[in-house]
């Protein structure tokens, strides 16, 4: 693998999946798990085997479909989580196990009651375990963003040593400023004994709204695997979205990375988690929002009739999205009314179109939006309307 290649791990159905009240039937992780594996992603987490029977059948049917990536299954260290997660992925082609345990103080005294030593220890065996099933063995320190960086990477080290092929970094409560979470990735690079053997990943959860930055923070400093969902949908305020650290590695080639994503698939699976999980996309969701193309202000506007990258970095078109929107409300100006009247069938001289652009202003403030008819009931009731026809 090119040392600029950034592995993308979907956790839509896992992590994503534990979103109250957007649980999946098996038939509908399936189409998701194919959508996923077509778009290019690397590995796709399919679920959490032991968890339930139903989840355990969901990883077991994708494991037997998906063709290119990876298909993995979440356990915590304990040993039947491990073997259930390994019997879930008996028919997967690539089949990878990730466990892993808490590794932050307040985890050890709190949820485990335990000590540094009795985690390391556990942290080892639960990677040699899975690694009796599986080559591929990813570890997790759940809440690696608030544990202390020296202990970080002894449990990191023990985890190689037992054969971890990935070590995952979660800032679990996405607690991390992104040159934190930087910086930590940069010391285990640095202060790991054998990190040349493995991956280091960044699982960043969105609860200061940083786990986009703090991802590619992560890879800037030496990171080569992103978990994300589609739409950021996950755990309280979501994971890393996919479709935004896939474009800022695409818009920003002198990072110097890529992904293999195919990114004018982006809008369409949005669309269906969205679809299939009920779960509302915000209009002004970056990337994939309704609005993400849509320009409303008269400045703006004028813009992008003259040309569409004064107010877009994006091709629309590279995420799958037909074109840019012209929106007309009150805030916009004569050049989007001019465009938009063109577009319906009226050249209008300059003379017309201040006429028409104050018929417009009155419809405008009382609408919130003008669409195709309501231009034609501007036009058509505007003084210059005969003017405008006879030409
Ligand atoms: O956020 C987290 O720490 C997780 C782990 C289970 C990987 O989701
Ligand atoms: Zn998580």
């Amino acid at each position: 693998m090119a040392n600029s290649q950034v592995q993308i791990f979907d956790t839509t159905l896992r992590d994503g999946e534990q979103v109250p009240g957007c649980k999946l039937n098996t038939e509908q992780k399936l189409i998701i798990a194919e959508q996923l594996d077509t778009l290019g992603v690397d590995i796709i987490e399919a679920g959490f085997p032991v968890s339930s029977p139903g989840d355990f059948k969901s990883v077991q049917e994708i494991a037997k479909v998906v063709k290119h990536a990876s298909v993995c299954g979440l356990s915590r260290s304990v040993e039947n989580d491990i073997k259930v997660a390994a019997e879930s992925l008996v028919d997967a082609k690539r089949p990878r196990i990730h466990t892993g345990i808490g590794t932050s103080d307040m985890h050890i005294k709190y949820k485990f009651r335990s000590n540094r030593e009795d985690i390391l220890d556990r942290a080892y065996k639960a990677v040699k375990y899975a690694k009796s099933f599986v080559e591929d063995v990813e570890f997790y320190a759940e809440d690696a963003g608030r544990t202390d960086n020296e202990y970080l990477a002894k449990v990191c080290e023990a985890a190689i040593k037992a054969g971890a092929t990935v070590l995952n970094i979660p800032d679990t409560t996405g607690y991390c400023l992104p040159h934190e979470y930087g910086d930590k990735i940069k010391y285990l690079k640095e202060n790991v004994k054998g990190i040349e053997k493995a991956i280091l990943s960044c699982h960043c959860h969105n609860d200061l709204g940083l786990a986009t930055a703090n991802s590619i923070e992560g890879v800037i400093n030496g990171a080569r695997q992103i978990e994300c969902t589609i739409n950021g949908i996950g755990e309280r305020a979501g994971n890393t979205a996919l479709e935004e650290v896939v474009m800022i590695i695409k818009q920003h080639p002198y990072l110097n990375l890529e992904t293999n994503i195919k990114s004018e698939m982006l809008y369409g699976i949005s669309q269906l988690v969205s679809d299939s999980m009920g779960i509302y996309t915000q209009p002004n969701k970056a990337i994939v929002g309704a609005n993400a193309f849509a320009h409303s202000s008269g400045i703006h506007q004028d813009g992008v009739i003259k040309k569409r990258e004064t107010y877009e970095i994006i091709n629309p078109k590279d995420v799958g999205v037909d074109h840019s929107e012209i929106v007309l409300t009150a805030r916009s100006g004569r050049a989007a009314l001019a465009w938009r009247a063109k577009k319906v069938g009226y050249e209008l001289t300059k003379l017309q179109l201040d006429e028409v652009y104050a018929n417009f202003l009155n419809y405008a403030d009382r609408k919130k939006e003008i669409s195709d008819n309501d231009i034609h009931e501007i036009i058509e009731t505007s003084k210059v309307y005969k003017e405008i026809i006879s030409h």
